[in-house]
């Protein structure tokens, strides 16, 4: 994933889109680059390595005089991070600067194609290809010449670029990668994100598919792909700038962590209504929800971690055979659906490349979509029949935390409106499952005072070199999670195992010291948790426990240290025993020194397959 911004204005253009490149940085900081017309045709200043590089060359946009210019910041996909291949990448005659975040997945036969008939590329990127047909279909209308180009690639694709030829304009179009244009007093703007215009405008639209953008200072005009005008609406963003910065944390994982208890009563509260579940925009009827026959969930990394957790809940409470898959798997085991199949769809980003693909393979099959969605307007909620976001507001770190929280009180809400539109709880097990759910947030605050506490244990453990996480049914869905988190930042191998399953091999790495976190929140699996602490005990492990605080007591006889969390229903647990190991992580891989919001290999969204 890639971060994109442009700027039309009366301002120097360089300076404000190395502003918005620095609130992107965490799509993707393999490279960076601007492009500017100045005065004498179109200047690119480009640099494998951070952003901060790009400033040093830059000093701060002080070098490249114009009002008008594109920038990017990289996550690569084709061709290594390197200068060439940073963006913006720029046509053969230098006619055009293209910045673009996505793959067109084509670009080999086209680049071939553009080769014979003399044209020469620069660089291993896709993109360069997009530059190059644009100016090899320019015929002095550089509109056209996106519409041309546009129905020449496949792939996904926001674009920014501007034209030699064209130096009081702006143009920008997309097709599955997001992108917005902000509309300010005498300038304009397109970013991959509202939170890189932020500080200059709230007032945004959102490209949809193949829309095209002309941005100029006064003004922005919209075109189908077709070339005929449109109009758009446009929207203010709630958000504050202070929402997408740190707000005095260190990192914005441990603000995001701290976060949690807020993000969750924002979604959860107003979806609640006189002791009923009331979900806003889903129009999945009562008749629909009884003539299901399976329910699909679908997603990658965190989550899909939190299907895991959903397939206890929906199955306890709806009886409904439920299939989790990663989205990256789903589409290629050529899953059975029909009219009668729910799809469920989870991504914090909505941009994730295997789960929109996963979403339109089960449209394709009349399966009925529901998306778990935290950003507005993405595309994945854009194309899912019904779209429940997650009001967690941005996650900037990598390491997804409260969004991992708010998509499981999601799911918690669904599969109780699915019992209660069904009538398949007591009343009473209603009521007390919607008040256990309403308590989530403060119970969620109360866990996170204790962060010292974690913080001591991770300083203990942080040198690791490996830590098992063990649980059984719900412990065993959190334990996934837990595991990810800190194998993702702090880079110390770990993984989850289900507890019943050591003795069939895992147990074999288990040696003198090694440290095996035991969930075991669940009470009526507890019994047997206890007797695989004591196995791995009697290998030689050190046994960090997390129970409820009515259990500690039996699990202090048989760990060498413990965590304690609220109680609460069995399904909603993990939203509990997350908390202190999403802690656990980010003490660790700080004390390790890690870059705790950016860590290696790793991009905040993956919207590459
Ligand atoms: C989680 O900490 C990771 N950053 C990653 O696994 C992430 O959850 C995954 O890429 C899915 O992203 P999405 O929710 O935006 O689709």
């Amino acid at each position: 994933m890639c971060g994109i911004v442009g700027y039309i204005g009366e301002e120097q253009a360089a300076p404000v889109l190395l502003e918005g490149l620095k609130r992107l940085e965490y799509r993707g900081y393999d490279s960076a680059g601007v492009a500017v017309y100045t005065g004498s045709g179109v200047q690119v200043v480009k640099s494998k390595g951070r952003l901060s590089v790009l400033e040093g060359i830059l000093h701060e946009g002080e070098d490249l005089p114009g009002r008008v210019g594109i920038g990017h910041t990289r996550w690569a996909t084709h061709g290594a991070p390197s200068d060439v291949n940073s963006h913006p990448q720029v046509s053969d005659g230098g006619l055009f600067a293209v910045v673009h975040n996505g793959i067109i997945e084509n670009y080999l036969e086209l680049k071939n194609h553009l080769k014979r008939r003399g044209v020469a590329f620069a660089s291993d990127t896709d993109t360069e290809v997009v530059a190059q047909l644009l100016e090899y279909y320019y015929q002095g209308d550089v509109l056209d010449a996106i519409r041309q180009a546009i129905q020449r690639v496949e792939g996904s694709y926001a674009l920014g670029v501007i034209c030699a030829h064209c130096p009081e304009k702006v143009f920008a179009v997309r097709k599955d990668s997001p992108l917005i244009v902000g509309l300010g007093q005498g300038e304009n703007f397109i970013a991959s994100d509202v939170t890189a215009v932020l500080s200059h405008t709230r007032t945004i639209c959102r490209l949809n598919d193949q829309e095209i953008a002309v941005l100029e200072q006064d003004g922005v005009r919209f075109y189908d792909r077709d070339l005929e005008p449109i109009e758009k609406t446009p929207e203010q963003v709630e958000w504050d700038v202070a929402a997408a910065e740190k707000s005095g944390y260190e990192h914005f994982m441990l603000k995001e962590i701290f976060e949690q208890p807020e993000a969750l009563r924002k979604t959860i509260s107003p979806r609640i209504r006189d002791g009923r579940v009331s979900l806003d925009g889903i129009s999945l009827t009562r008749e629909q929800i009884e003539g299901l026959s399976r329910v699909y969930i679908v997603a990658c990394g965190t989550s899909y971690h939190v299907g895991a957790v959903a397939k206890y809940a929906f199955e306890k409470l709806l009886r409904l055979p439920i299939e989790t898959d990663v989205a990256s798997e789903f589409r290629y085991r050529d899953p059975v659906m029909d009219e009668r199949s729910l799809v469920i769809i989870i991504s914090q980003s909505g941009e994730t490349a295997d789960t929109l693909a996963a979403l339109r393979e089960a449209k394709r099959q009349g399966a009925r979509t529901l998306a778990i969605v935290n950003v507005v307007g993405s595309t994945i909620a854009n194309e899912a029949d019904d779209v429940l976001y997650t009001w967690a507001g941005p996650e900037i770190a990598v390491a997804s935390t409260k969004a991992y929280s708010t998509q499981l009180a999601v799911v918690y809400l669904i599969a109780l409106y699915m019992a209660q539109e069904l009538e398949a709880l007591p009343p009473q097990e209603l009521k007390a499952s919607l008040k256990a759910l309403e308590a989530l947030p403060d119970q969620a605050e109360q866990c996170l005072s204790h962060k010292e506490t974690i913080q001591y244990f991770a300083s203990q453990y942080f040198n690791a070199k490996d830590i098992y996480f063990i649980g059984r049914n719900v412990d065993y869905a959190a334990s996934l999670e837990a595991s990810l988190k800190l194998k993702e930042i702090s880079y110390i191998h770990s993984e989850a195992y289900t507890a019943g399953e050591l003795k069939h091999g895992p147990i074999s790495l288990i040696e003198e010291g090694t440290l095996v976190v035991a969930i075991c929140t669940c009470r009526r699996l507890f019994d047997k948790m206890m007797s695989n602490i004591r196995e791995v005990k009697a290998r030689g492990a050190v046994v960090l426990g997390i129970t409820t605080e009515d259990l500690r007591e039996r699990l202090a006889q048989e760990t060498d240290c413990q965590f304690c969390v609220p109680a609460t229903l069995d399904f909603m647990l993990p939203s509990m025993s997350i908390l202190p190991l999403q802690l656990f992580a980010y003490y660790a891989a700080g004390m390790k020194g890690c870059d705790i919001d950016k860590p290696r290999n790793l991009a905040k969204s993956v919207t590459v397959e």
